[in-house]
Order: structure tokens, then sequence, then C-alpha cells
């Protein structure tokens, strides 16, 4: 069997990069070891598919070469999705933080792209067990059920290894590695922290979700949700830190960004100097946590009027500098994405081309680029898909 280019991966970076092929005149076949196209986005931003952003530079991206995703975030932007999605009339709202997220669910992207396919008369092929890739004189060798498929060009959008029941797999490094080029270590990433033994006392609070401002040990700092699970720590604040975050370093959260609890108590302290320190607590923190930090001892409650100094350090100690130190992530099972990959020093930023390799090409999360939480790791996916795109 024949094709011009052969895709490998039917999620959101290799549909779209398919579709923009196929509606520029090649014949293009996509191969994919599911049952359905673009699972991983039905499962996005909870159903809903935050696509992309408002706001989208390289600063929301990390990558262990920082310029590569300039390029190719330049020349296909949010606004070109935002556009497309409109040409679809897809509703859509933004969230916060200039997420967009469908109205109605992820089925609409996957519909949009499935669309977009046909218009481009791409061959999708499901349930594809792919055996061997081989370089060919001219193009590659793809067997794939046992089926041999030639081509000019070969594009890998496996995507990273989070969440292995949607069908994740290292077969993109392997095939990188197979070719010489360079794989940065992976890791899970957008992703829950576990609690150590001594912090297991936190699992009380399951369910108890409060804003925070969270820093890395780098200086790195996110504001929003952080939720107490019974495993650890979740919420997008702790998602979005994770990216930063390295094995046994701690992270250091304020649990009352905007306010001071010492002027709050000092205040109080005058009014009412018979208040106690707990309830004084509690109209400002979840009374759960309260109720746990006083059970556990880490302090003591009593009046404000008898609150000594070095009392009232503690409080705000554990309230604006409470340190953290995870035992570790929930791993690819729970993780939104998977940091490191394909290392982007090899691979051209202008085309998504290997360097080294005429005709190979990586676009999406397989590549060494990982995006914030809040729409970026798909929008990397509709950019480097372009840009390989108009490069082929
Ligand atoms: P993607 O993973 O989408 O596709 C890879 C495809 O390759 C899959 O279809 C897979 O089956 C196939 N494949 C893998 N190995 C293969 C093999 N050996 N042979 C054949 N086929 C193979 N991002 C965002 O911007 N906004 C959001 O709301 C969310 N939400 C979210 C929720 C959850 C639960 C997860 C797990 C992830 C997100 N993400 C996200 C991240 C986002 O889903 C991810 O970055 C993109 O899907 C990456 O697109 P790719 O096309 O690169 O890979």
């Amino acid at each position: 069997m024949k094709s011009q280019v052969i895709i490998i991966g039917a999620g959101a970076a290799g549909l779209f990069c398919a579709a923009q092929l196929g509606q520029g005149g090649k014949s293009v076949t996509v191969l994919d070891n599911g049952k359905k196209i673009g699972r991983k986005i039905l499962m996005s931003g909870g159903g809903f598919c935050n696509f992309t952003n408002l706001e989208v530079g390289s600063q929301h991206y990390l990558s262990s070469n920082p310029h590569f995703v300039k390029s190719a975030l330049a020349r296909y932007t949010n606004w070109d999705f935002i556009s497309l999605v409109a040409q679809y009339n897809v509703p859509y709202h933004e969230k916060e933080l200039g997420q967009l997220f469908c109205d109605n669910g992820a089925q609409d992207i996957v519909d949009i792209l499935q669309k977009e396919c046909i218009k481009g008369k791409v061959n999708i092929q499901l349930r594809q067990q792919i055996s061997a890739v081989k370089q060919l004189e001219h193009g590659f060798e793809v067997v794939a059920n046992g089926q041999s498929w030639t081509c000019e060009q070969l594009v890998i959008a496996t995507g990273g290894l989070s969440m292995p029941g949607l069908g994740a797999t290292p077969f993109g490094y392997q095939i990188a590695e197979q070719f010489g080029m360079n794989v940065i270590s992976p890791r899970a990433s957008l992703v829950p922290f576990t609690y150590r033994e001594s912090d297991k006392f936190l699992a009380a609070l399951s369910g108890v979700s409060l804003p925070v401002r969270v820093y890395s040990q780098s200086g790195t700092s996110f504001a929003n949700q952080l939720l107490f699970t019974h495993r650890g720590l979740s919420g997008p604040a702790i998602l979005q830190i994770s990216n930063y975050w390295q094995p046994n370093e701690s992270i250091r959260i304020n649990l009352l960004p905007h306010d001071h609890v010492a002027d709050i108590l000092q205040h109080q302290r005058q009014s009412s100097p018979k208040l106690q320190l707990k309830t004084a607590l509690n109209r400002i923190l979840p009374k759960k946590l309260v109720e746990l930090w006083l059970e556990q001892g880490i302090f003591q409650d009593d009046t404000l009027a008898n609150l000594s100094k070095v009392r009232l350090n503690s409080v705000e100690n554990i309230i604006h500098h409470w340190q953290f130190t995870p035992n570790g992530t929930e791993g690819y099972r729970t993780a939104e994405v998977t940091m490191g990959g394909v290392d982007t020093h090899q691979v051209s930023s202008k085309t998504m081309e290997a360097l080294n390799i005429q005709g190979l090409y990586f676009i999406g999360e397989v590549l060494d680029v990982t995006g914030w939480l809040g729409g970026y790791n798909f929008q990397w996916a509709w950019s480097s898909a372009h840009v390989c795109a108009q490069g082929i």
C-alpha cells in the first residue's frame, strides 16, 4: 500500500496535520492503535476540551530548547484555531485565565477534526499494530497489522506516555532512538502530588479546596485552587507547579495569598481580644483545615489577647509559608502530559522535520515541549501540526 504521507497517531496533532495535508492535495494515511480517533481530546478539560487560550506565548511552555516553540506558535496562533472553531459554529466560553472550553462537549472538537479530514480525503486506519518502521532509499516503509505501507514522508504524532489506558505508548521515542535521535527522559507532569508518610493525616481533608499561591524552588509561582485528596495535593495550582518540580524538592504554599494573617489577627485582637484563634481562622480558611491543625497540635487554641509573638509567627508560617515535600507524583495514570520527549535541538522549528533524517517529522506532545495547564498543550498540537503540513 502506498500513501504520499503516513501519520502515526490519530490524536490532536496527527488529525490536524492530516487534514491540512489532505486539503493541500497530498494523499495521507493516518495509522492509530486505538478503536476511535481523538480519545484524549474527548477526555480533556473534564469532557469540555480546553482547546486553546486567549494568551499564548513561549513563556507558557517548557522545553530544553526554550526558543523552539516560537516559530510554530507565531505561524499558527490561538486566533487561527479560534476562527476554525467559529467557522464550525461550535459554541465556547472562557472559563478563567483565558482558557477556552467547548460549551457542549469535547466531541465538538473531534467532529471539527474529522470533518476537516473528510474534506482532505484522509485515509484513517484504526486498530493498527505497528511492528516495524524502515527507511528506504526514498521514503519509509511502515508495517502495520502485518501489512506493508510505503510513504515519502513519515510524521510521528503518537503523543506522550500519560494515560496508558487511552492508547499512550513510547512508540515515538523508540522511533527517534531507532534513527539515532536523543530523547529527553520523559516524566509525568501536570500531575497531582502524593503525601509522604508524615503528611498522610492530611487525607482527612479530602475534598477541601481553597485558593493558594504555590511556589517552586526556582521561584516560579501560580495562583489558583489547591485541592486536598486522600492521596495527596491536586487542583490547578498543584498541576501547574508539577511542571517545575524535581523529585525530593519541596514546594512552598501560601494558603492565604490575598491577605496577611498577622494583620487580620492584630486587627481582631484590638476589636475582640476574647475571640478564640480558632474562630478567627475559621473566618478566613476552611474550617476543616483549621480543626485538623489544632487536632495535630500544629498550633494551640487560645484567645487572641493571649497570642504570643512566637505563636503568631508559627501561625503565619504555616499559613503563608507552608513547605510541602511531595512523596512523588501520581504518575502517568493521572498525568495530563509528559514532560521531556524527542529532543527539539534535533528537529527543525520551522517544519518539525528531523534535522538529520529527511522526510521524518515529529509533532505534538511526543516532542520535548510541555505547556502549562490552560489549553497550551492543544495549541502546541495545532501549531506544530500546521507548520509540519506546510513544510511537507
Ligand atoms: P495524543 O495523545 O492526543 O494522540 C496520540 C495518538 O497516537 C493517540 O490516538 C494514540 O492512540 C496514538 N498512538 C500512541 N502510540 C501508538 C502506536 N504505538 N501506534 C499507533 N498509534 C499510537 N491539553 C489541553 O491543552 N487542554 C486540555 O483541556 C487538556 N486536558 C487533558 C485531560 C487529560 C485527562 C489528559 C490526559 C490530557 C489533557 N491535555 C489537555 C493534554 C492533551 O490532551 C495532549 O497534550 C494532546 O492530546 C497531545 O496531542 P498529540 O496529538 O500529540 O497526542
